[in-house]
């Protein structure tokens, strides 16, 4: 078989996706017609040009810009459904999907027209496609801790239809050390945990992040081989990282998939699997982040399914179904 398809039908579980950077083209001027939203761009070609990012801050830019054209319960349904269908075709088993909340009740969007959205199309793609996923609530590290906890507070009445909560948005500056009281208060209440560290911030921020908040994933954590220390650490607790080597080269935090140091953490040790992100606005959904990874880093099939492997051991769900893609 070839490449592709290998990766297509490997089992894969997709434990970093931002529902909201799985707005494609169509759908988001779709919407912004539907809605009388202004959008900069006329057609999909436009808006596609405007996919060429100098760095997360850039990227966080236009990726904000796409989630005005989001309001109503529908829009938020359509959204999640397109995407799993998709993820569905892409051979992903089982997905986590990150949403922030916060992009949208600060739009005088109230919550329940966001959450219900979402959450009915997870339901719905499940009957009709056996796709399982799950919420993973997202809060915003540049609008501090405060901000996160009334998250939290809010978000409570859907609890038992939130697989856990993660952090994202712009790293540099915003360190994990702002938010030791809000991960305590996470795991004081039985959550699960993930947050973003070392995408483009330091190897120190992904040990702040390890040490102060000890989530149960790290997402991205490549700048962390600065740190040898750290890595054996991290490699002796097991801690996934879950890795978007695509999404690294268009955010610019590695020059190119070649030199991406994803076999150099396999190498050491690490839990490390491999993740789309954003995958509208990086092109590639799970499948092909792993054929192009695969192609451009040399990687056999052994370890495509390791990858895999370690992907749906990561994940959330609870041990039999874990079990059951394995
Ligand atoms: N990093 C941080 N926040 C994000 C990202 C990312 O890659 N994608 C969507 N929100
Ligand atoms: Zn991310």
């Amino acid at each position: 078989t070839s490449l592709r398809r290998f990766c297509r039908e490997l089992p894969k579980a997709e434990l970093h996706v931002h529902l909201e950077g799985c707005l494609e083209p169509g759908l988001l001027l779709d919407l912004a017609r539907r809605n009388e939203v202004d959008v900069p761009w006329r057609t999909e070609d436009e808006l596609r040009a405007a996919y060429r990012f100098r760095d997360l801050a850039s990227f966080l830019d236009l990726y904000f810009a796409g989630c005005r054209v989001l309001r109503k319960r529908q829009d938020f349904y359509d959204l999640t459904t397109a995407h799993l269908d998709r993820a569905h075709q892409d051979g992903v088993a089982h997905t986590e999907l990150f949403f922030g909340p916060q992009t949208f009740t600060e739009q005088g969007i109230a919550l329940e027209t966001v959450l219900d959205g979402v959450l009915d199309a997870i339901a719905d793609a499940g009957e009709r496609t056996g796709i399982s996923a799950s919420l993973l609530v997202s809060a915003h590290r540049h609008r501090g801790e405060d901000e996160a906890f009334a998250l939290l507070d809010s978000v409570l009445p859907w609890a038992d239809r939130v697989a856990g909560f993660g952090m994202g948005g712009a790293e540099t500056g915003n360190p994990p050390e702002k938010f030791v009281r809000y991960y305590a208060e996470l795991r004081r209440q039985g959550f699960r945990t993930c947050v973003h560290a070392g995408e483009e911030g330091p190897a120190a921020y992904v040990r702040q992040a390890f040490e102060l908040l000890a989530p149960d994933r790290i997402d991205h954590g490549i700048t962390i081989l600065d740190d040898p220390g750290l890595v054996r650490e991290i490699a002796a607790a097991g801690t996934p990282l879950t890795v978007c080597p695509v999404s690294n080269v268009r955010l610019r935090a590695v020059p190119s998939l070649r030199e991406h140091p994803l076999p150099r953490m396999l190498d050491a040790g690490l839990n490390v699997s491999l993740h789309s992100d954003d995958p509208a606005y990086f092109e590639s959904g799970l499948a092909d982040t792993f054929a192009t990874t695969a192609h451009d880093l040399g990687l056999d099939r052994p370890t495509l399914t390791a990858l895999a492997r370690n992907g749906v051991r990561s994940s959330f769900l609870p041990p039999t179904a874990r079990h059951a893609l394995l």
